[in-house]
């Protein structure tokens, strides 16, 4: 069960100013059977034993159809919420609760409407109790390292969606995170704009080699950025396959077009092709037949079946999956 966590251990006013520390190289990450329910108004079995190992300074890709888990992953890695079973263990510590070690960016940027683009990144030191020079020389770093040092005042209100998203990656590497998680970070891009911020992200990566897990439904795009594709099945998620990216680096964009990275992303498919969204459809429109009706009764079509999504194909046969 989902419960609630010990106390976050972000340092809250430290007694005397950290002293301002190097990059941090990235961290590895040892995730070791990790199983996860919700109970709300019903039970989601979400995760179930994953177990995932990654290397320090790697870039993996976690790829799987809605509703799989990859959120709760991401949150998990980040002692957002505590897994029922199993453990998350950061360079040899484990992961108890919301952690300094570990930088979040969502899929919609959320910012502080409130606050300045320079103050947006600041917040997390502000909440560290860092003193304001060394907060200060932070930020104008991190709005260089993002390519935003011209639009430190400004409002977030008066940015575009990937300006704002850019502002979110430079707060999230705000306390020298070893680990940056990313959910579906470029969704809400459009396609030339997501391409750019691709290759930003790898320099980014280049230069303060932080080990990345991001969530993307983009095929090519996992390819691309990773070192491994970890694709996940339905719900609950557990890994159906991991899928290594021998690419050399530094990647170019035009390596999008090659022919390694098509032939890996087809790969990649293949491990989906039973996890694609009608598949769940299908799974859940099944789980529509009455109680009691014995195995081998033959099936009504799921598209009469009370409770059957919308979305359902009802010209499919029934078995296909
Ligand atoms: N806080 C929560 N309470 C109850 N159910 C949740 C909660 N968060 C996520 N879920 C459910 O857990 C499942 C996995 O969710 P999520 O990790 O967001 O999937 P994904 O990111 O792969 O689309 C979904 O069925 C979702 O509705
Ligand atoms: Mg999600």
């Amino acid at each position: 069960m989902a419960t609630a966590r010990e106390p976050a251990t972000i340092p809250s006013s430290p007694p005397t100013p950290a002293p301002v520390r190097a990059p941090v190289p990235g961290a590895g990450i040892r995730i070791d059977g990790v199983s996860l329910t919700f109970h709300g108004t019903r039970t989601v079995h979400a995760l179930d034993a994953i177990d995932l190992d990654i290397r320090p300074r790697e870039v993996v890709a976690l790829i799987g159809p809605n509703g799989c888990g990859k959120s709760t992953l991401l949150r998990v890695i980040g002692g957002l919420i505590a897994p029922d079973s199993g453990t998350v263990v950061l360079d040899g510590n484990p992961v108890t609760g919301p952690d300094p070690r570990v930088g979040l960016v969502f899929q919609e940027p959320r910012l502080l409407a409130w606050r300045s683009a320079e103050r947006n990144v600041r917040f997390p030191m502000d909440l560290a109790g860092w003193p304001e020079d060394r907060q200060a020389a932070r930020a104008e770093d991190l709005l260089g390292l993002v390519g935003l040092r011209e639009f430190a005042k400004a409002k977030p209100s008066t940015l575009s969606g990937g300006t704002r998203q850019r502002v979110s990656i430079a707060r999230a590497l705000a306390l020298e995170p070893g680990v940056l998680l990313l959910d579906e970070p470029f969704s809400a891009l459009d396609a030339l704009t997501r391409e750019r911020f691709n290759a930003e992200l790898l320099r980014l990566w280049e230069r303060t080699g932080t080990t990345i897990v991001l969530v993307t439904h983009s095929i090519p795009e996992a390819v691309f950025l990773a070192d491994r594709v970890v694709v996940l099945s339905p719900r609950p998620g557990r890994v159906v396959a991991e899928v290594p990216v021998d690419l050399p680096r530094p990647r170019r964009v035009t390596d999008l077009d090659s022919a390694f990275v098509t032939s890996v992303a087809a790969d990649v498919r293949r491990h989906l092709v039973d996890t694609t969204d009608d598949a769940i459809a299908m799974a859940e429109a099944r789980i529509a037949v009455p109680p009691g009706t014995p195995p081998d009764a033959p099936r009504r079509h799921a598209d009469t079946e009370p409770g059957t999504p919308a979305w359902f194909d009802p010209f499919r046969p029934e078995d296909e999956p």
